[in-house]
């Protein structure tokens, strides 16, 4: 799509000016690995500028190291990842415990798998799930250099994904167009794709909550904006599960979803770069009663 059409789009649901604008000079930001230091003795230690954030294991950083923070120490040692703020709250929403069991239906490359570990402090049990083979191998390089033990990799299909087991929590950090996280998508996106992949993304949301026990929480997440890539595969959801039910959450300098969807999409959350300074996102948190 050519830039003044995607802005005139993008501007049915925020300034796509300021959106698209502050998308180019991001900051950076870290998650300090509590499987392997505290945020005390990591700030103790580390060379790096940083400033803090409303997560007290995340930092964004004033200063890139002249070689990129992928090829510092910190980095090497695994006592901290490089992830954007955005990319850390749908672990921060699904708030896996130790001890739980949780399926990451599409984790390649692990940055949210390996949040997740680190938050239930490697106790209980991950099953992180790709299609892709190619990016199983890029996600076992973090669960090894980040010390995570708890967590068993597989790839299947996510749409089609079958166990015997059902889980507590569930993250679907689906695939999709990337509007938020890439400021050049826009230029081979276009609507078309956004419908066509809302069906797959509806499919493994499908799947997942059919493999999540009562009582448990599923987040649902996406670094893109088009409604058919995110209010339109949950409000599918609860259309088929009436037992599944939207939970309100807090993000600071978030939004909420589209209530073209219903009024319930005000629990949802909409993450724009201008506002929150890190990539756009949508989440949703949903329970099974
Ligand atoms: C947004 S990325 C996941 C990023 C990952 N959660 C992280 O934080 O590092 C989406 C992932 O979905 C995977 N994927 C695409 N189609 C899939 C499917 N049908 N089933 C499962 N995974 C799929 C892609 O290979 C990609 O790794």
């Amino acid at each position: 799509m050519e830039k003044p059409e995607y802005l005139d789009w993008l501007n049915q649901y925020t300034d796509a000016e300021a959106c698209t604008s502050s998308q180019q000079s991001l900051p950076y930001y870290l998650r300090v690995n509590s499987l392997k230091t505290t945020a005390e003795e990591y700030l103790n230690w580390t060379n790096l500028k940083l400033e803090k954030t409303f997560l007290s294991y995340a930092f964004q950083v004033k200063e890139l190291p002249p070689n990129g923070l992928g090829n510092t120490i910190d980095y090497a040692t695994g006592w901290m990842h490089t992830q954007s703020l955005s990319s850390m709250l749908p672990p921060h929403l699904l708030n896996p415990k130790p001890g739980e069991n949780v399926l990451d239906i599409c984790a390649a490359p692990g940055s949210k798998t390996t949040q997740c570990a680190a938050l239930m402090q490697n106790k209980g049990i991950i099953l992180a799930n790709d299609k892709n083979k190619g990016r199983i191998s890029a996600l076992a390089n973090n669960i090894e250099r980040l010390g995570v033990i708890n967590t068993s990799t597989m790839n299947q299909d996510g749409a089609r994904f079958t166990s015997p087991h059902k889980f507590q929590k569930i993250l679907v950090d689906a695939p999709c167009s990337g509007l938020g996280s890439s400021e050049k998508a826009y230029g081979w996106w276009e609507e078309k794709y956004s419908r066509n992949i809302s069906a797959l993304q509806t499919a493994i949301l499908r799947t997942a909550f059919s493999h999540l026990e009562p009582g448990g929480t599923l987040v649902y997440s996406t670094c893109t904006y088009p409604p058919d890539e995110n209010e339109r595969p949950v409000s599918r959801l609860l259309e088929k599960n009436p037992n599944a039910k939207l939970e309100a959450v807090e993000i600071p300098n978030s939004e909420p979803g589209i209530q073209e969807f219903g009024k319930e999409f005000k629990k949802a959350r909409r993450v724009y770069p201008h506002k929150f300074n890190s990539e756009g996102f949508f989440l949703a948190k949903i329970r099974k009663p």
